[in-house]
């Protein structure tokens, strides 16, 4: 969603902080813009679209201290006046969140005398802390009472009139991570915003303040200054950027074998920081997207190899449904991002209810990492692309270890099964590399022209399918659903006609021929099929226009082989379709908000 950047320092800030903004791109954005002080006034430079446009517009000025923003419109349209910076009165701020209550803000506001010209809750934030500015005269108690006022999740760069030397920053919910180096120091919502220059950071708490000026940093917390931790970010900075490939995407779903390998390495390795679940009655996976898709792959291994029940939610649902948790009730949270706004409020609500929570997640240090009982950091470094890709087979495979630990422990998996699971674990990284060298643009060119297409499996099929309908959808902008290969004949084979895609997946030999029957009544209504399926299962050649095969040594990691003809083939299609690949339209990395 919106990226924030801040510089104070000795060189001109505008093209560090334009350089910040465009490592913030993969967020999402919808229009971006900046602020400094010229003589004795703010100067703001903002516009719709891409950070292009807005660089068509700069000034020659060079400030050495500069705050930037890309925003991802929530109130109000995309347009220049909503875009950030908001000036009102003697404070400029940019804004990353939501302020709830801003309707009833807005309206007390008004009757002080503020007049609005944007639909945007952040420049009624922007009048809150002049309107507390000006009866408080103080800049810290005002910053401390904004949380008494303001309802909702923020993080602010503020500038003060009065003050053309500093940034003031501070944050409740959405992060925001302060760094410096040799020339100054700036301050950021996301570490590819500085990693160029220091990969050294702070990470800002809630009820934090940072007073940022161009040769010192203050912490404040309570009214007191405080010193901090300096975090190191553990990944090179090649994992920001595209290393001669097209899009950050193919160079992520090209990373998995790596990322794979230095992930089963570190964790069979140490195997005590896979969680051992056995002691729970009742186990909940919460979350989003496709980490909810993990997810559901996550509650198949677990029943299968633990011989546990597990549920699997969408966590926009969960925050408002019963789910009568209790102490003895586990919550695991998937969030690559750790800061997607209803997984963090469903892991809230389970510990309100008393139940432990554990977190699948990427980023370090993020809201989900910081809140949970335990957390199990994935490693797959940056993830740019909007659509994911490594961090989702990071995540099932994180399931994959759980299951496999669990299965252990009740004794369902033997010791003859567990040295055959162990070297399936060895060989994923080279099936996957396999697999990525099959050339997917023949099979997408027949799909890129189709205006829907169908994803069909049984059982985790289903679930490998639901993840690779949503690649295709997200960037691709091609209609597809996915069935249960089952359902089908309950009303949509009726939208099956001559060539329309049907995609089926299988790798469950269980319930194989299953699934091939279904795959051969769509074929008899005139489908064009392409079957992902495993080696060992036998298939006429009748039941396919198109295959792909996958090899994975054990059930427990073949889900994950399995996802990568369909991240390529979603990949293949929007490039023949030749859309952003990186940044699709309307969507954004991470969801902050509701
Ligand atoms: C799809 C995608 C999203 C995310 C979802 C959750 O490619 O990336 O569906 O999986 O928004 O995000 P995180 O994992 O950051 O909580």
């Amino acid at each position: 969603m919106c990226g924030i950047i801040g510089y104070n320092g000795k060189q001109n800030a505008i093209p560090i902080v334009i350089n910040g903004l465009k490592n913030l791109e993969y967020r999402g954005y919808d229009s971006a813009g900046i602020a400094y002080f010229l003589g004795n006034d703010f100067k703001i430079i903002k516009e719709k679209g891409r950070i292009s446009s807005l660089e068509e517009i700069l000034e020659d000025d060079e400030p050495t201290l500069c705050i930037g923003h890309t925003r991802w419109a929530t109130h109000g349209k995309p347009s220049r006046i909503n875009s950030h910076p908001h000036q009102v009165g003697d404070i400029t701020i940019v804004h990353n969140g939501i302020i709830e209550n801003y309707a009833s803000l807005k309206e007390e506001l008004m009757k002080e005398g503020y007049k609005f010209q944007s639909e945007t809750d952040t420049e009624v934030a922007a009048a809150v802390i002049d309107s507390l500015y000006k009866k408080t005269k103080d800049k810290l108690l005002t910053l401390e009472k904004l949380n008494e006022v303001l309802k909702g999740s923020y993080a602010l760069l503020i500038l003060f009139k009065d003050e053309k030397d500093t940034i003031y920053a501070l944050r409740e919910g959405s992060p925001l991570i302060v760094a410096s180096n040799e020339t100054g120091n700036f301050v950021a919502s996301d570490i590819p915003a500085i990693l160029e220059y220091t990969k050294n950071y702070y990470l800002l708490e809630h009820g934090e303040i940072a007073i940022i000026k161009k040769d010192k940093v203050t912490f404040i917390k309570d009214k007191k200054e405080i010193t901090k931790e300096l975090l190191t970010f553990k990944f090179d900075i090649s994992s920001a950027k595209k290393e001669g490939y097209p899009h950050y995407m193919l160079k992520e779903i090209h990373e998995q074998p790596e990322v794979i390998k230095n992930f089963i390495e570190h964790y069979l390795t140490n195997f005590n920081l896979i969680p051992d679940i056995s002691k729970y009655e009742k186990i909940h996976i919460v979350a989003c997207g496709s980490a909810y898709h993990a997810g559901l792959i996550g509650s198949f291994l677990i029943e299968e190899y633990g011989n546990m029940e597990v549920s699997t939610y969408v966590a926009s649902e969960y925050r408002y449904k019963k789910n009568f948790l209790n102490e003895k009730t586990l919550v695991i949270l998937i969030s690559q991002s750790g800061e997607t706004a209803d997984t963090i409020a469903s892991l809230r609500l389970a510990k309100e209810q008393k139940a432990t929570t554990i977190g699948i997640v990427n980023v370090v240090g993020s809201t989900i990492a910081r809140e949970v009982d335990e957390v199990i950091y994935i490693n797959a470094g940056c993830e740019i692309a909007v659509a994911t890709t490594k961090a989702y087979t990071l995540q099932v495979l994180t399931f994959s270890l759980i299951a496999y630990k669990l299965g252990l422990k009740k004794g369902i998996i033997t010791k003859e099964k567990q040295k055959e699971i162990e070297e399936g674990y060895k060989l994923l990284p080279s099936e996957i590399s396999k697999v990525l060298k099959v050339d997917y643009k023949k099979y997408a060119a027949r799909i890129a022209t189709k205006k829907n297409v169908f994803f069909i499996g049984r059982l985790i099929d289903y679930c490998i399918c639901e993840e690779g309908s949503l690649k295709l959808k997200e960037i691709s902008y091609i209609h597809s659903e996915t069935y249960p290969a089952g359902e089908l004949k309950h009303g949509t084979i009726s939208l099956i006609e001559k060539n329309t895609p049907v995609i089926a997946v299988i790798t469950d030999s269980k319930i194989a021929e299953k699934t091939i029957s279904n795959i051969k009544e769509v074929k008899a209504r005139g489908a064009y099929t392409l079957v992902v399926k495993r080696k060992d299962i036998p298939l006429h050649e009748d039941t396919f226009d198109d295959l792909i095969e996958v090899e994975g040594l054990s059930d427990l990691v073949l889900s994950i082989v399995t996802i990568i003809p369909l991240q390529m083939l979603a990949y293949e299609v929007a490039n023949i379709l030749g859309y952003d690949i990186d940044k699709p339209r309307n969507l954004a990395k991470s969801v902050t908000v509701e």
